[in-house]
């Protein structure tokens, strides 16, 4: 059954509910932990749910879900807009990726308007809050059991 997902957050998520709630709202880390757990499980997924503010280790977790994950949802964060790494592991990885980010990032400023990972991706979500990663649970499930 494929149905093993990673979620990967990137660096300062941690800090959901204090950084910029203009931004990302005021949903705690925990909280958005909390939720994703949930919707997988209603939804018969069986999530790992990460976060690091170290790049490298984003690129080992990547790496690691090769064999172990059959769909990757990322939130690379501020990663996503410089890191030539993180695209390199999430492009191994051949099976479904989601790309989420809690912002528009195409409505910010220059530097966050591109991504380095989206033409890579399955797909992405981005804009609509933390409900952006329960959307792509919901896609995740149904590109899995090839609903889609
Ligand atoms: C983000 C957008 C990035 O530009 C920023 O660096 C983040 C969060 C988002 O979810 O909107 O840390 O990925």
């Amino acid at each position: 059954m494929n149905n093993k997902i990673i979620i990967i957050n990137g660096p300062n998520l941690n800090l959901l509910g204090e950084r910029e709630q203009s931004q990302y709202g005021s949903i705690t880390f925990e909280k958005l932990k909390e939720n994703c757990l949930q919707k997988s499980k209603e939804l018969g997924l069986e999530v790992e749910f990460t976060q690091s503010n170290i790049e490298g280790e984003l690129v080992s977790l990547i790496q690691k879900s090769i064999k172990k994950c059959d769909g990757i949802i990322i939130n690379a964060a501020a990663f996503t807009h410089t890191s030539v790494a993180i695209r390199d592991a999430l492009d191994i990885f051949k099976k479904p990726i989601i790309e989420v980010h809690i912002s528009n990032i195409y409505k910010r400023e220059e530097f966050r308007q591109k991504s380095l990972i989206s033409d890579i991706v399955t797909g992405g979500v981005f804009g609509l809050g933390a409900d952006g990663y329960i959307l792509a649970i919901i896609s995740m499930q149904k590109l899995l059991s090839n609903e889609n």
